[in-house]
């Protein structure tokens, strides 16, 4: 249930009655909450207006953000783990419009506390892994056959090629290609120096950016590619690097994701840092930063479960 689906539904007749006894179950929490505010327009049609973005705090007064909003009237529902959707009714039950809040709450816990040198020298020690066999890794991975997650990609994208795509962490520039071919207009980024070089090489802008400290643009792209790159993100920051992606994707825009998965766990291999993580906290971390799940699948294809390390996800952009 999206945010957007979610308000367009608030008020029709026993979906709200059951709704309501749902949310009942659960306290309402006062509290500090960030994300959109949207106000809903009439029925049918309830359009979507956005009246603001920022950070809010509400549900312990009578007035909430200072202005048309009554305590009596607060519902809300949970998305999925950290994400939560609540809804502000003004003036009670039987109006033709109401206010809707997408409230990212706090993200799930990380699963190890980091102190900024030991998150700088885990990205250092990942970074220079890749530089130090750059060739070999061009190499060996050239020739991977990547396709069901480009098609994953390619088959939700907001609209006809040529689409803006951010290949995130795209190594040497493989992706790019097969981005061009098939008409969109991609730009990679990478943290390795010897990759952007090499991505460059190959025609293609790229953008040489840590993750953990990303400059992207607001609403710049229509997708994502994130390839085997985000499980060097540790969890700690996982959240805000979502948001960031969140940020930098049209509303309605897609983020692919393929991750090594496991048990919920962060380690070194080497000199590279990786989360290995379950689909359901990969989850709530990606609902939380404002994603809405649109398919998942193991990879590689046709094996036992056992046999399939790669967890894909494929996200729309809320
Ligand atoms: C496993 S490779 C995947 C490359 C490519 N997407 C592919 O599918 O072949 C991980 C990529 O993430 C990049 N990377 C790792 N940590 C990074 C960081 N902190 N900032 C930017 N890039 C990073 C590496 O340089 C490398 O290109």
């Amino acid at each position: 249930m999206t945010v957007g689906r979610a308000g367009e539904m608030v008020w029709a007749g026993e979906e709200q009655r059951s709704w309501s006894r749902q949310l009942q179950r659960a306290p309402l929490q006062t509290g500090n909450y960030s994300g959109r505010l949207f106000r809903l327009g009439p029925r049918p049609k309830f359009h979507r207006e956005e009246v603001g973005v920022g950070n809010y705090s509400g549900a312990s007064s009578d007035s909430v953000l200072g202005q048309n909003f009554h305590r009596e009237s607060w519902f809300r529902r949970d998305c999925g783990a950290g994400l939560r959707y609540v809804e502000v009714n003004k003036d009670g039950a039987g109006v033709s419009w109401c206010w809707a809040m997408l409230a990212a709450m706090s993200d799930p816990r990380p699963l190890v506390d980091l102190t900024p040198a030991q998150l700088s020298a885990l990205v250092r020690s990942t970074v220079s892994h890749y530089e130090q066999r750059a060739e070999a890794f061009r190499a060996g991975t050239q020739d991977h056959d990547v396709s069901q997650n480009v098609d994953a990609l390619l088959r939700y994208l907001p609209g006809p090629a040529p689409q803006r795509i951010l290949d995130l962490g795209c190594g040497p520039g493989r992706d790019l290609s097969t981005f061009v071919a098939r008409g969109h207009a991609p730009v990679g980024l990478d943290g390795a120096a010897a990759f952007v070089a090499m991505a460059r090489a190959g025609g293609f802008e790229v953008w040489h950016q840590d993750l953990l400290a990303l400059d992207l643009p607001a609403a710049r792209f229509d997708g994502i590619f994130a390839n085997a790159v985000l499980f060097h993100v540790p969890t700690q920051e996982l959240g805000r690097v979502l948001r960031e992606l969140h940020r930098t994707l049209v509303t309605g825009g897609v983020l692919m994701c393929s991750n090594p998965r496991g048990p919920d766990i962060e380690r070194v291999q080497g000199l590279r840092f990786g989360s290995y993580l379950t689909l359901e906290t990969w989850s709530s971390f990606v609902t939380a930063a404002g994603f809405e799940l649109i398919e998942h699948y193991f990879r590689p294809p046709g094996r036992p479960r056992e046999e399939q390390p790669w967890l894909a996800t494929v996200w729309r952009a809320l």
